[in-house]
């Protein structure tokens, strides 16, 4: 027609198949909650929004895969069914009908099979890969997501963050159209934690924390005289917050996710003068300093938590963020990508009474430090790395022990008899013993990546059939049981406790 439009003349028409009346709008904005969407989601893919969630899912896969096979990297597929690799989470297992009481488990990430394929020489490895984690989920956390898994021999730290730099740059010039200038800042963890009390800090806005404790105790506050950790940020041109803002702000510390006993608050008035909420046992002189410390001027507002060390800081690096947020400092067209390096390479849990890993257990320490696995343990550094864009960690990895004495050492260090790490591991510690090559990678969160370009919070929306919270899918309807036909062909019994 005349109007561009076109219509159409009918000579026959065959209705293929009818449609019943979708359970929920199928727009841009729905009618349908979480739950019904999940259960139809094939009714929710059909949105445009989710629709182009999905394409560029597809365009950053392929702009990977043209990025690292040109850089080199071969992609090979690791298998399924594995044995267990310790990633800090709980495993998914698969009983074999074949070998009956024993279980496959299923890859928590095929670290263990690209280390060895370093071992076999193919120098520069990657694949895009489902990763099976059995943890509590949250918004950017699925059962099954997937990485963009990588290794490399024959590197070290820097050039394995020099490749990665590279990738990340390309994907944000041929997706967002964006050029990230210079070389990516790093910053240390230690660092990270006391300026911003989270290893992976957002670092498009400032409102640093600082630590007061030696500037506050001693002056007859038992709340900070008692504390572990009293640190605090300045929130700029926070001054006018009123009485019913600042109560709002001290209910959001109080949450049991949070656990503060309360928000200790300082206003640095436009007209010069300092009121605070704990007048009585800090003068004005004393305020000062606390305002010198934070650099707070006339106009700021200055936010204090104190408490149990690692609950203060992370209760402080929560109420950082909500306080970006409600200032708007978090601006999403703005990406500040940062290496986080050098993370402990042990962690003591007080519940098992041993050290973990932090990152893995086939994670390097520094050589300066190998004194420390006999006289302080806690205190060894790793030559591990994540990289955090945004406060989101995207990716995280590590240079390698590729020496089987080493490996042997860290497995005694986690409490493994050499029987436990023999058979559990044995197979690597052989591998090393044919000239394995210095390695070292990196995974990347691919789920996360893709949300973070889309611009959303979860990475539900990124996957065309993702679980619940709870690691269902509402659509199949599972988890579920079988019957006991298979249960017996598996040599397997269900004993229900009933708390469970
Ligand atoms: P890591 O455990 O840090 O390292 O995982 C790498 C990246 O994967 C993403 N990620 C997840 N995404 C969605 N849901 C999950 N449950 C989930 N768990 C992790 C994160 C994380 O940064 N083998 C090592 C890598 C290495 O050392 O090379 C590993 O898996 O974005």
């Amino acid at each position: 027609m005349p109007t561009g439009e076109i219509e159409i003349l009918v000579g026959k028409l065959e209705v293929l198949n009818s449609s019943l009346t979708p359970p929920f709008t199928i727009e841009d904005h729905t009618d349908g909650g979480d739950d019904l969407r999940m259960k139809y989601r094939y009714l929710d893919l059909r949105r445009k929004v989710v629709l182009q969630n999905l394409q560029l899912r597809h365009r950053m896969a392929m702009e990977i895969r043209k990025y690292l096979s040109e850089e080199g990297f071969l992609e090979v597929e690791t298998p399924v069914l594995i044995k267990s690799t310790p990633e800090g989470a709980r495993d998914f297992v698969v009983p074999s009908r074949m070998n009956p009481g024993e279980f496959y488990a299923l890859p928590q990430s095929p670290q263990t099979f690209k280390q060895l394929l370093m071992v076999a020489g193919f120098d520069r490895y990657f694949q895009i890969v489902k990763c099976f984690r059995d943890e509590d989920l949250r918004a950017d956390r699925q059962p099954e997501f997937t990485q963009i898994d990588c290794e490399m021999a024959f590197v070290e730290r820097d050039d394995v963050l020099h490749a990665f730099e590279g990738l990340t740059r390309h994907l944000f010039r041929s997706i967002k159209g964006l050029e990230i200038e210079g070389e990516f800042p790093k910053m240390q963890y230690s660092e990270a934690m006391s300026r911003f009390g989270n290893d992976k800090p957002d670092i498009r806005f400032g409102m640093e924390l600082s630590d007061m404790s030696d500037l506050v105790k001693g002056k007859g506050f038992q709340v900070f005289d008692s504390a572990e950790h009293v640190g605090g940020f300045c929130a700029e041109g926070c001054a006018a917050y009123s009485r019913k803002q600042l109560d709002e702000l001290t209910d959001w510390v109080k949450r049991p996710q949070l656990g503060m006993k309360g928000l200790i608050y300082v206003k640095y008035n436009e007209d010069g003068t300092l009121k605070s909420s704990v007048d009585k046992f800090y003068d004005e002189a004393a305020l000062k300093q606390w305002a010198e410390l934070f650099g707070a001027k006339a106009g700021d507002l200055i936010l204090v938590l104190a408490g149990e060390h690692d609950l203060t800081l992370k209760a402080l690096s929560e109420l950082r963020l909500e306080m970006g947020n409600r200032l708007e400092l978090r601006d999403s067209k703005v990406f500040k990508p940062l290496w986080v390096v050098d993370f402990p390479l042990l962690e003591w849990d007080e519940e098992t009474k041993r050290f973990h890993a932090m990152h893995h257990p086939f994670t390097s320490p520094y050589e300066e430090d190998m004194e420390l696995f006999r006289t302080d343990p806690g205190k060894l550094r790793a030559k591990a790395y994540d990289l955090v864009i945004n406060g989101v960690e995207i990716g995280g990895g590590s240079i390698r022990i590729h020496d089987e004495d080493l490996q042997k050492q860290m497995f005694d260090n986690l409490g493994f008899t050499k029987e436990e790490a023999q058979k559990q591991f044995g197979f690597l510690m052989s591998a090393f013993r044919y000239g394995a090559p210095p390695h070292g990678g990196i995974a990347f969160g691919f789920d996360r990546w893709v949300a973070m370009f889309a611009g959303i919070d979860s990475i539900r929306d990124v996957i065309a059939f993702p679980k619940n919270n709870a690691g269902r899918d509402m659509m199949i309807d599972t988890p579920s049981t079988i019957s006991e036909d298979q249960l017996k062909e598996l040599s397997l019994k269900v004993d229900l406790k009933k708390d469970h």
